[in-house]
């Protein structure tokens, strides 16, 4: 364990729309780092980017040493990056264990069988859903399908973790469980870049925040530095989120 994420000038077009522009970064080892800005600024796109779900029009992602700029989600899971997704999306028909393994399939290594089994459970009790592998999906309520989605990205094992909202929509005592469950991923070195909206996970958890407005990187710095900023406040002026 121990690689750092490095963004070079990531760029993304959606027809006219620049959705990304020239955003650049890195995460060092270990780091619990804030991507904030405005609904539509870029933020799920960046994501997506580095997780292979889209394809870059320009720029570069490494880990270490790798590029893994042209990578598909599956071997980009290989080298160590996983991700929920901002719209939770099981696969209704198999179960909670089922939905697990089918990551495990995908990861670092390749598990099958009983050693696939066992792992999901351990992915699923670190996320508080112990024993419940073999519920149906459409059983979960809404906190418990956000832990599924989280033992999911566990499941392959990555080194680094893009949560994209996955606290968003949980009540007050729900969010206190999810703060401490990625502090606890926090302090076993897990390196993590959190998409989020809700000021008080952001300020529980990162000690740095990047902050985007329409596609570019407007901030980034110690969190209380950053969020203390004309221009970051600026940007969540008039926003839902504000
Ligand atoms: N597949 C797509 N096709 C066309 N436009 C898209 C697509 N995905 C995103 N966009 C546009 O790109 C811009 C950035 O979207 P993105 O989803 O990355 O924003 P975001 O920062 O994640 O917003 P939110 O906080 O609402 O999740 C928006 O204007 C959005 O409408
Ligand atoms: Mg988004």
């Amino acid at each position: 364990m121990s690689v750092t994420l490095q963004l070079n000038n990531l760029h993304k077009r959606f027809g006219g729309l620049v959705a990304v522009k020239d955003v650049s970064f890195t995460l060092s080892p270990g780091e619990v780092v804030g991507l904030l800005g405005p609904n539509g600024s870029g933020k799920t796109t960046v994501m997506n980017m580095i997780s292979g779900a889209l394809p870059c029009d320009g720029g570069r992602v490494t880990v270490g040493a790798k590029d893994i700029t042209r990578m598909k989600p599956h071997r980009v899971a290989k080298h160590g990056v996983a991700r929920t997704f901002q719209l939770v999306r099981p696969l209704p028909t198999l179960t909670v264990g089922e939905n697990v393994m089918l990551s495990l399939a995908f990861g670092h290594k390749r598990y099958w069988g009983r050693q696939a089994r066992d792992l999901a459970e351990e992915k699923l009790a670190f996320v508080g859903l112990e024993g419940r592998g073999d519920e149906e999906v459409s059983n979960l309520n809404y906190i418990d399908q956000k832990r599924m989605e989280m033992a999911r990205a566990l499941a392959s094992e990555p080194e680094i973790l893009l949560l994209d909202e996955w606290l968003a929509g949980l009540n007050p005592s729900e969010l206190k469980i999810g703060i401490d469950l990625v502090r606890h991923l926090q302090g076993q070195g897990m390196t993590v870049l959190l998409v989020e909206h809700i000021m008080e996970a952001v300020r529980a958890l990162c000690s740095r925040c990047i902050v985007m407005r329409t596609g570019e990187v407007i901030a980034d710095g110690p969190s209380e530095e950053v969020l203390s900023q004309p221009a970051v406040i600026k940007a969540y002026l008039g926003d839902d989120h504000a």
